[in-house]
Parts: C-alpha cells; structure tokens; sequence
C-alpha cells in the first residue's frame, strides 16, 4: 500500500492541456504576474498553473474569458450561498446605488442597527462590532479576550485557519503528532511562538490536558465548530460541552470562530444549533451577502472593552469600510431572506449535499479508486452542504480529525487539492482542495453534471495511481 504517491507527471500532462483549453486565461495570467505577486492577491485562487479568468458569474456557474462556463462549487469562498450575484441582492444594491445610497459616508445609519439587531437575534448574542474580514474579527476576538482576562495564552485548533492574523498563523498546516505545531509565516511578533498553544480536534481528552497544563494562563479557546480548511468536519456535541465546561472552569473565553458555518447550517450559528453558547462568535463571509462584513458578537461585558464604558481599551475600531453602507444593505436583505426561507433553503441545501458527496463517491469508486468524502452532518447539524473527497491509503482510516485527511503519508492529499481540480477544471468543473458546497442555485442536474465528470476524471488518472 502506498504511502505517497508521485503525481508530477500526471500533473504536466494535465497542465499541458489545460494550457491549450484556457489561451486567454494563460495570456491574462503572464500579463498579472507583471505586476501582482503570483498574478494576484490572494493564494487559492491562484490555481496552479494558472486561475481562469473570470468575466461574469451568475447562480452555480461562472464564465471565463475563454468562453467556458464552468459549474462553480467554491462560490466566492463560500459566500454565496444563494449563488453568485443573486437578483435579490444585486436589485437592492442597483437600486440604492440609483438613488444616492451606496458609498462610503463615514457615518452611522438605521441599517446599520437592522443588520445588528438581525445578528445579535439570530446567534443569541448581546452586542456586536462589525469589521471588513474574517481575519480582522478573530484577532480583534482574540484581544478582547486577552483584555478581558488579563492573560496572554491563545488556545486553537490544529489545522485550524483563522485566517492571516498572528495568533491565527500557528498550527495550521499538518504536523505529525510527535512533532510540534509550526508558527508559519516570518515577520511576526516573535512572542507569538510562546503565546498560542494547539490542541486537536475532536479530542475532549487531549483538550483537558491543555487545559489542566495551562487552564489558569489561557485568555482564550478559539474553536470552529465545524473545521472549514481542516477538511469539513463537524466538532462531536462532547467536545464543544467540555470546551465550554473547561471555560466556564478556568475563567478562560470561549470563541466559536463561524466565519464558514455562520448562517450556513441555519439562519444562524452552530452555538445556537449545538446548544453551547460561546463568549464570543466570529462571522464573516456568508452575512455579508457577497460583500465584505464581518462580526464579533457575544457577550456585553467583553465587547464593551472596545467602547466607552470599558475605557476603550481593546482598539477594535472596526476600519474606513466597517459597516459600509452597500455592505449592511446586502447583509440586511441577504439575513432578512435568510430568516424568511429558512425552511426550504437549509434542508434544500443537505438535500444537494448529500447527492454532491454521493455523486463523488460514486465516480470513483466505480473506477476502483477508494474514496469517502468528508463534510458530512452529525446529529447536531441535521444536513450539511459540503463535500471533500479524501483518498486514504487505508480503508479503514478514520476522517474525522484533520491530522487524519491532512496527513500526506495517510490520505493522497495531493491528488485531492491539485490533481482532482485541474483535471476537473478540463472539465469546466470547479473545486477547491477538491471539494466544494452547494448554494440554493445548484439543481440536481448540477450534482449529475459533476458526477459525469468526476468519473471521466477517475477514468482519466486510474492508470497513473
Ligand atoms: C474559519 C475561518 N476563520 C477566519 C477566516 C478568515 O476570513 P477572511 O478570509 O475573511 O479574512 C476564514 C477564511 O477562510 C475561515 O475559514
């Protein structure tokens, strides 16, 4: 049985031809790396060899400048969850742009207070700030709650992203369990390296003995409910009940970092879902309705640290763009749809999960390829819209931790996030480490569309693994 495989040759051959199939996008990509590091801004989308280039998106698909209309799984990095450029949201924008409301104003204003009411209602929270990134709302979490506690020690999760922030940029690409957590990245504060402890997923066990080594010096637990880059798996009820029991023990703050799962399982976070409350709840991509907002929200007595009453103390001003007026009228109308269509959006939305990993599975496996995609519910989420195939070695490999699906000598990890998406891309499919989510625009012929060609690809490789 492998341990790894060499895909470099499959990966030419497959480079080669996408080079042929995307003339413009080839052309664009060596005119951008004139002048953007690596042709752009922002490293996923940066598909090796080179990203499409897009001209329009609408609903499951964009369009390319060479004329493909590719069936889109990543949808704005999960943003749109209604699909891209929904009429809903993009009629209110052209409407309010018509008559005078839409820019920046460096004021305050009702919606503002709409969109704040919606989400303090929505994720059982007392107070909310608003900011432009998801990367912006866990560091400003992580200071409100070091200000809150008066300690230093930051606790998160191995293979965690909470995006490019310093105490998100420890542990999160895969290290073996006998080998410590890497700080990845230079140029950060040097006390980073002695600030941030990592624990593992799903392992109640493990995180009491961090607590018990280091429960009175920590200023914070920062925990995804259910892990987005660690490979789309759902936190046990048992593991987030004892987070928040060792918490409540130890004085230390709770943040659920729902940047992914915020309003993507229910018009609302996965605390309210599980039934265990956080301090602290960070949000971003899916509230802001394909526009940039993002959101601290939780507890009074810690927010109010970055307000008068708590001597400003945490300098968590939000930025120029928090709450823009554009952005809180696509959150408020994308919420308000939300909250209106809950009933048929969500159990839409696992019903089309569901059939996506099928459909995966399904290809491969009849080409003799073992495969099991992960993104699966449990019994607290009820349905789940993602999908990621995972290519373990063994059978009988447990996925539900990311040290198992990020573990190159267990699972086939570059077959899944470079192989599996180029070839796809020859297809006009698109997925990112593989995988993907559905939005309300994806229909069954979609899934059927990405079963097709997920087989044609399994055909495709078979010989080469
Ligand atoms: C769980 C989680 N937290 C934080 C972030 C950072 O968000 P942003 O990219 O908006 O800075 C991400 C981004 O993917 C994320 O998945």
């Amino acid at each position: 049985m492998p341990t790894t495989r060499d895909h470099s040759k499959l990966f030419q051959e497959l480079a080669t031809e996408y080079t042929k199939h995307s003339p413009r996008s080839a052309a664009l990509n060596e005119r951008a790396q004139q002048t953007m590091i690596d042709g752009g801004s922002h490293t996923l989308r940066l598909i090796k060899p080179f990203p499409p280039r897009l001209v329009r998106a609408q609903g499951a698909y964009i369009h390319d400048a060479d004329g493909h209309s590719i069936l889109d799984f990543w949808q704005g990095h999960y943003t749109n969850i209604l699909g891209h450029n929904p009429k809903v949201i993009t009629d209110a924008l052209a409407r309010a742009f018509e008559s005078g409301w839409g820019l920046q104003t460096g004021f305050t204003d009702e919606l503002q207070i709409q969109v704040a009411e919606l989400i303090c209602k929505q994720t059982q929270s007392e107070r909310v700030r608003f900011t432009t990134s998801g990367a912006l709302a866990t560091m400003n979490a992580i200071m409100l709650a070091r200000a809150f506690t008066g300690r230093d020690l930051v606790l998160k999760v191995g293979g965690g992203w909470h995006g490019g922030q310093p105490w998100g940029l420890v542990g999160v690409n895969f290290a073996k369990p006998s080998e410590p957590w890497r700080v990845e990245g230079q140029g950060l504060p040097s006390s980073v390296a002695n600030e941030v402890i990592v624990t593992r997923y799903n392992r109640p066990d493990i995180l009491r003995a961090h607590f018990e080594q280091y429960g009175n010096r920590l200023a914070c637990f920062i925990v995804e409910p259910f892990m987005g880059a660690g490979g789309f798996m759902p936190a046990t009820r048992e593991y987030l009940r004892t987070a928040r029991e060792l918490c409540d023990h130890y004085g230390v703050v709770l943040i659920f970092d729902e940047v992914i799962s915020g309003f993507r399982f229910c018009a609302g976070t996965l605390g309210v879902l599980y039934g265990v409350q956080p301090d602290l709840t960070t949000l971003a991509k899916i509230i802001g309705g394909g526009m940039p907002v993002a959101a601290v929200a939780g507890r009074a007595a810690i927010l109010q640290l970055c307000g008068r009453a708590g001597g400003n103390r945490v300098r968590f001003a939000g930025g120029t763009y928090s709450a823009h007026p554009a952005s809180m009228l696509a959150a408020k109308t994308l919420l308000t749809y939300l909250v209106e269509h809950e009933n048929e959006i969500y159990p839409r939305l696992a019903q089309l999960g569901a059939q996506m990993r099928q459909a995966i599975e399904d290809a491969f496996l009849a080409e003799g390829i073992f495969v099991r995609c992960t993104g699966h519910p449990n019994d607290a989420l009820g349905g789940s819209s993602f999908a990621v195939p995972q290519f373990p070695y063994d059978e009988k490999q447990s996925l539900d931790n990311p040290d198992d699906v990020n573990n190159p000598s267990l699972c086939d990890v570059e077959l899944r996030d470079h192989i599996f998406q180029l070839a796809l891309l020859l297809e006009d499919v698109h997925v990112v480490h593989g995988g993907g989510a559905v939005s309300t625009a994806h229909t069954e012929q979609d899934i059927a569309r990405l079963g097709e060609a997920a087989r044609r690809v399994a055909q495709r490789i078979k010989k080469y693994l």
